[in-house]
């Protein structure tokens, strides 16, 4: 049923306005200052009154079937997306990521069998664990597909990362291809040495994380990339830069003209190292690579988003439990499976400590909540509220004072990373393609299924 959303402020990178909204067919085909219900075929009447209405948020890094560290992230598409949408985000793009061993077409398909339990839209970066002769063809294939990025990590030594050679031949075949390259960086050499040493000294609990990776270890994963990207011509986005160093190498680079764009995650801007510190193991629930760092550099975060030099916030979505999953690393911080759950928070927490705390205003918020990973990605038919684009909307209430804990969060993690935050907004409805998904802040009793977002190639 066609769907007229009446009395909308919409709010977008660019624009702030009121005006009522008329989707049809999964589109938004008409903004007008007035549409009378009378003139219309028989449709659905949201009143946004009070609200702003926002576009759809895309969560552009995330991951939901993870195989990793000797277990498997705990949520499923089916708890991932539903956790998303309660949060006001309509898309996900979460990573393929194959074992070394693993046949690269074999993983695509894996992967998205699993998303068809979705109700969100998704996509995904194809990651790139190992390159040999047969890469460039699969990778082809799967770009040919739709899947227009890759993810390459340059750290998890002997398991994920890649070495030098891979690493240039991924960025050669994706300039080729015409697709970005998403990358983790984190010299991983320098980090297993540091692991080693600390270990030998006793040193094994989780405070002990972000002294084995410190910001010079990314920055120089940073600069490592960016190295290769000039020597390539390939576009690259850097998720989850954690720190003013990185930030620093990442522009250094821009200046020279390497095609660099970088991501930030929620947790890094709201959660510092102390927590990582935390007595009695409970610092295991904020072990994350790179490292929550110490509180500086949240700052430094905070002011590159509001000077456009950060152009994303994702929120690398890695979820394991507390009791059965972060405890295999007990004795040992290297062992602890990396991750902090945080799909469903990421608007809410944005829009808390962003915009009412004053650091950035509700364009920037839009643009590194939406706009943004939908230019940077190709997600040609998200990222604004515009006739012709799919009608995703997150009608959210700046009122709505809450507080953020695990007994009520949808994600299946045991805990929350975020226990006893403040929120002062929250998603009233949420529209996914037109249909209401979220009404009154409550998914809907039955729910049509997410697709694979259509994608353009921006590299
Ligand atoms: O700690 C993290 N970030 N876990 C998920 C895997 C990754 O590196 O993105
Ligand atoms: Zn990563
Ligand atoms: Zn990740």
């Amino acid at each position: 049923m066609p769907l007229l959303v009446k009395n909308a402020r919409i709010v977008t990178s660019t624009a702030d306005y009121t005006a009522d909204i008329y989707c049809e067919h999964e589109t938004i085909t008409r903004i007008d200052r007035a549409i009378a219900p009378s003139t219309l075929p028989p449709c659905d009447i949201l009143d946004a009154a009070g609200l702003i209405t926002f576009p759809g948020f895309i969560d552009p890094h995330v991951h939901v079937y993870l195989p990793f560290m000797g277990t498997f992230a705990k949520d499923t598409w089916a708890s991932a997306s539903r956790s998303s949408l309660l949060g006001g985000t309509t898309t996900l793009v979460e990573m393929i990521c194959p074992a070394r061993t693993d046949d690269p077409t074999s993983a695509y398909d894996l992967w998205r069998s699993k998303a068809r339990e979705s109700v969100c839209d998704y996509s995904f970066h194809m990651g790139v664990t190992r390159f040999d002769d047969r890469t460039p063809a699969a990778l082809k294939q799967i770009v040919d597909a739709g899947i227009t990025s890759l993810k390459v990590f340059l750290a998890y030594k002997g398991a994920l990362g890649v070495d030098d050679r891979e690493l240039f031949d991924t960025l050669r075949v994706a300039r080729e291809l015409g697709v970005v390259v998403a990358a983790h960086c984190e010299n991983q050499e320098l980090v297993a040495l540091l692991q080693k040493r600390m270990l030998a000294a006793g040193k094994t609990g989780p405070e002990w994380h972000e002294p084995s990776r410190p910001p010079y270890v990314e920055a120089s994963g940073v600069h490592h990339l960016c190295a290769f990207a000039e020597a390539t011509g390939a576009r690259v986005y850097i998720v989850h830069t954690s720190c003013q160093p990185a930030i620093e190498e990442a522009r250094r680079a821009a200046a020279r003209g390497v095609r660099v764009d970088l991501e930030a995650v929620i947790p890094h801007l709201v959660l510092d190292r102390s927590f990582a510190e935390r007595p009695n193991f409970d610092g295991a629930k904020y072990v994350m690579s790179p490292p929550l760092r110490e509180k500086r550099h949240q700052e430094a975060l905070w002011h590159a988003l509001a000077a456009g030099d950060i152009a994303t916030i994702a929120t690398d979505h890695a979820p394991f439990d507390f009791a059965t999953q972060k405890s295999m690393g007990k004795d040992d911080f290297t062992k602890i499976p990396n991750g902090i759950p945080s799909v469903e928070d990421r608007v809410n927490l944005l829009y808390t400590r962003g915009v009412c705390e004053g650091r950035i205003d509700l364009h920037t918020f839009v643009r590194v909540a939406s706009t943004n990973a939908a230019r940077i990605l190709g997600l040609s038919t998200k990222g604004d509220v515009a006739v012709g684009l799919d009608a995703d909307l997150c009608l959210y209430d700046p009122n709505h004072h809450a507080v953020i804990s695990a007994r009520s969060h949808a994600m299946q993690t045991d805990y929350s990373a975020f226990e006893g935050f403040e929120i002062r907004g929250r998603p009233r409805h949420v529209i996914r393609r037109g249909e209401i998904v979220v009404r009154d802040t409550a998914l809907v009793a039955t729910l049509s299924p997410g697709r694979l977002a259509p994608r353009i190639r921006t590299g």
